[in-house]
């Protein structure tokens, strides 16, 4: 078996300051990439707390002889994003790795989330995904390579009691990640999605009644499980581009979207009604023989 290696690579992981972003920066740096260590510091709310953080994981890695820097940017501004990048930049010349790891968390049952509460949530998953890569994405089609893990959750994809805020952050992510992935197919840069589930402090501080239901019985849930689907993805030696992956108690999967074959109404048959709805919703729903598209595209074109 070939080691996966990133000698040469740049790598930047953002909100690596702890959890599964610290083990994302680590695993590079241990794999020869340099990287730039980025975290604002401070609570799972997201409210930053100074370099500590992202200094310490800079230390971790340069202490074991890798290289690496820490930038205590907020992900969620474009001044942010941009600084973010220039670190790599000023640093190690280039970019060639970008994982979109930061994040936050505020949970509540749907009618009580402030506006605050989701906000705070939008700016961190979304608009941070946005303004980090938007001057990522410019350096590595310049130089036509690169590789970008966005950080999704099955939240977001298959929902998640008292999450509103967050599972809409992460079910955008998504969308951001299919068109990201898109416009880099022509430029060698290859984006996905991880859906992660691992032990950090944002799980630890879940309410429990949130994952009722989920399975007690001992599985693999270190950081280091995620890392590793994050490091395959984010190495040359990746073919795959617009997928989504997750990673849960040991299990490593392909997530995907799908549409039905459904019902068709032709062109020259009368427009449809409420009722030819009600008459055909069992074909519509029927999930046999169901398609992936893997664009608007796609999916248009499958229709007869
Ligand atoms: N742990 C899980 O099971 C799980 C499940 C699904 C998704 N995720 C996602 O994985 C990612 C990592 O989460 P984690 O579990 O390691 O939690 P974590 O709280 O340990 O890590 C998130 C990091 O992001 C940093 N951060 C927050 N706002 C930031 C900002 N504006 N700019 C820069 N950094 C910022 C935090 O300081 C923190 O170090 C998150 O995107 C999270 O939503 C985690």
């Amino acid at each position: 078996m070939t080691r996966i290696s990133f000698d040469g690579r740049v790598a930047i992981v953002t909100g690596a300051g702890g959890g599964l972003g610290r083990a994302h920066a680590l695993d590079l740096a241990a794999r020869g990439a340099k990287v730039v260590v980025n975290d604002l510091g401070g609570s799972i709310a997201g409210d930053g707390g100074g370099g500590a953080m992202a200094d310490q994981v800079a230390k971790e890695i340069t202490s074991a002889g890798g290289q690496a820097v820490a930038n205590y940017d907020s992900v969620a501004t474009p001044e942010g994003g941009k600084a973010i990048v220039q670190t790599a930049l000023d640093a190690f010349g280039t970019v060639d790795i970008l994982i979109n790891n930061a994040g936050n968390i505020r949970n509540a049952p749907f009618t009580d989330l402030t506006p605050e509460a989701i906000e705070a949530l939008l700016a961190v998953h979304v608009k941070g995904a946005f303004y980090v890569t938007q001057p990522a994405f410019a350096v590595m089609r310049d130089k036509g390579y690169g590789r970008i893990v966005f950080t999704s959750s099955a939240a977001g994809i298959f929902g998640s009691p008292e999450q509103a805020n967050y599972a809409a952050a992460k079910g955008a992510v998504l969308g951001l990640a299919n068109v990201v992935a898109l416009e880099g197919a022509p430029h060698g840069i290859k984006v996905n999605t991880i859906l992660p589930a691992a032990v950090s402090r944002m799980i630890e501080n879940m309410n429990l009644e949130t994952l009722a239901g989920v399975p007690t019985t001992p599985a693999h849930n270190e950081p280091e499980m995620i890392t590793a689907m994050a490091s395959y993805l984010a190495s040359e030696e990746n073919p795959y581009s617009h997928e989504a992956f997750s990673i849960a108690r040991g299990r490593y999967a392909r997530v995907f979207i799908g549409v039905t074959g459904g019902h068709h109404v032709p062109a020259d048959a009368p427009i449809a009604t409420a009722d030819d709805v009600a008459a055909h919703i069992d074909t519509v729903r029927d999930q046999a023989g169901y398609h992936v598209p893997g664009s608007l595209v796609e999916e248009f074109a499958l229709i007869p």
